[in-house]
């Protein structure tokens, strides 16, 4: 990438293509302290009332800065790197590449907490390892009750739901939900009836006495790109047809309509949604149905079979965080005489985990 000088124009080089830059979008990036508050890094001035026809008057470059006078009198030196990094978005997460993995990973992303954790630049591995597996696992998180919103909240803020800031996951008499029992829990996404899903799922152990019970993830994104390679026709249909999801109990009614594989404007993987025991597809022709059922099958087929499957234990104070939007989860069935089993889970969405992470990797210059 380059930068280029003529006639008072800008240009911007990047692998043989040069195109100028519009003056109004570098006039927009005055970031002297009279255009920009220091601390907030927000605008003094509202670029909406400038004029339009924004002109240079003078131009220098150097090394590492680009210094500009416009027509209205404005004067400012910028970062040629910043001009750069907002070309290459190079801040933005989905640059982090996605690791596909099946039953064979061994590696559990674990990661020691300890005090002042969240500040620390373990933590923005940890961040990085989330993105890339679409889980972690932090070992010793104190296991008081309610630590996790604490935990929640050091990373970002909680998503509160009508469960609660944060939820109670053991068997429990008169359950609304099937989690609140010792049921095993095939592999499934949370909540797919909100709008929007919570993105990011907590599941803090804080006792486990019971020899079943054992946590199970699936990558939702490596089975989805199994079903696009071995069964197109499945993957079209079930990332085209909107079905709904719902949630009942006696003081809310809870809908959202969606594809079971929700991919993004460019056809990529976004988000998986699956909880067969909450969805309702819509009533079309009986020919497409017949698709869809057969695609549904395979699905959960995939999702339930040992090969993408991992299955681990939860020890007290093991806190693992999972994306909701690309992992799968589940549980095993206990027996409620050899002990107790209790977790306590909330939610955080990505605008947490991606803040702390731009926050950590601007604090240690990484
Ligand atoms: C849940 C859930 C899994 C578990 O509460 O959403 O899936 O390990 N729990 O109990
Ligand atoms: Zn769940």
């Amino acid at each position: 990438m380059k930068i280029e000088l003529k006639d008072n124009k800008v240009f911007f080089e990047n692998q043989g293509l040069k195109k100028e830059i519009h003056p109004f979008w570098l006039r927009e990036r005055v970031n002297g302290d009279i255009h920009l508050d220091k601390k907030t890094q927000q605008r003094l001035f509202d670029p909406t009332e400038l004029k339009k026809d924004v002109k240079i008057e003078n131009l220098n470059l150097s090394k590492n800065f680009l210094e500009i006078t416009f027509n209205d009198g404005s004067y400012t030196k910028l970062e040629i790197q910043n001009i750069f990094k907002e070309f290459a978005n190079v801040n933005d997460v989905k640059y982090i590449n996605k690791v596909e993995w099946d039953s064979s990973l061994k590696n559990l992303n674990n990661f020691e907490f300890k005090d002042n954790f969240f500040e620390e630049e373990e933590m923005y591995k940890a961040l990085i390892y989330f993105y890339k597996y679409g889980f972690v696992i932090f070992k010793n998180v104190p296991t008081q009750n309610n630590f996790i919103v604490k935990f929640a909240n050091s990373i970002g803020s909680i998503r509160r739901t009508n469960f609660g800031e944060f939820f109670d996951v053991k068997s429990k008499p008169n359950p609304n939900d099937l989690a609140y029992t010792s049921l095993s829990l095939a592999p499934h996404t949370d909540n797919p009836y909100r709008n929007p899903v919570p993105c990011i799922q907590m599941l803090h152990c804080i006792k486990n006495e019971v020899s079943g019970g054992l946590s199970t993830l699936v990558d939702g994104y490596t089975v989805t790109q199994k079903l696009k390679k071995k069964f197109p026709d499945y993957y079209k249909i079930l990332s085209e047809i909107k079905v709904r999801f719902q949630f009942v109990d006696n003081s809310v009614i809870l809908e959202d309509w969606s594809e079971m594989i929700q991919l993004d404007t460019n056809g990529d993987f976004k988000q998986v949604r699956f909880s067969p025991r909450l969805d309702f597809v819509p009533l079309i022709d009986k020919e497409k149905l017949e698709i869809f059922y057969s695609a549904r099958k395979k699905l959960s087929e995939l999702y339930n079979s040992k090969e993408y499957r991992i299955e681990f234990k939860l020890s007290p104070g093991d806190l693992l965080m999972m994306d909701n939007y690309r992992l799968l989860h589940g549980r095993t069935s206990y027996d409620t005489n050899e002990g107790y089993r209790f977790l306590q889970g909330c939610y955080i969405d990505y605008d947490s985990t991606e803040g702390k992470l731009k926050h950590l990797k601007r604090k240690f210059n990484l």
